[in-house]
């Protein structure tokens, strides 16, 4: 990731924040759509969830322009989800989804720079969470 992408994440989930909670239903709406057998695994409030995930996407995008500092707490959160049973393959619908809700909040600010910049990151992060939690040998795949 180049100092220009994590300029434009930062620049574009600052627009996101203030429709959090929306961004964050619409993330799991289409998480749902995508990949339904993924909803079991969510037993608590849909409202909490969503908003823990909106607050630790903020760290994460807050801290990548020093990735190392953000590090140890993906992998401590990479290894807490194996026990809520998500496994290596959920990554992927889970960061489509993701792409797909800032696509629709952020609107005409969604640039194909953007979408770039955002699948970089969420690569670089979702295959550090993948070798943590499961070995690397499934983070390769
Ligand atoms: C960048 C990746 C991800 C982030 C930042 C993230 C964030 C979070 C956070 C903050 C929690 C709250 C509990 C905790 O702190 O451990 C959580 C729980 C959870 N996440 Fe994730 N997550 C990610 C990837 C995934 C993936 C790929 C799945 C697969 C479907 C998933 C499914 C779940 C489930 C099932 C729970 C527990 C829900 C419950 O207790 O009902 N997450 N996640």
């Amino acid at each position: 990731m180049t100092p220009e992408q994590v300029a434009l994440i930062q620049q574009s989930f600052g627009k996101v924040a203030p429709i959090a909670e929306q961004a964050a239903a619409l993330f799991y709406g289409r998480l749902f759509e995508i990949a339904p057998e993924v909803k079991p695994l969510f037993r608590g409030d849909m409202k909490e969830q969503g908003r823990k995930l909106m607050a630790t996407l903020a760290v994460v995008v807050n801290g990548l322009g020093d990735l190392e500092t953000v590090l140890p707490a993906a992998s401590a959160l990479a290894k807490n989800h194996v026990a809520y049973g998500v496994k290596a393959e959920h990554y992927a619908p889970v960061g489509a989804a993701l792409l797909w809700t800032l696509e629709r909040g952020l609107g005409a600010d969604w640039t194909p720079e953007l979408a770039a910049a955002w699948t970089a990151a969420y690569t670089t992060l979702s295959g550090y969470m993948v070798g943590e939690a499961y070995g690397r040998r499934e983070a390769a795949e």
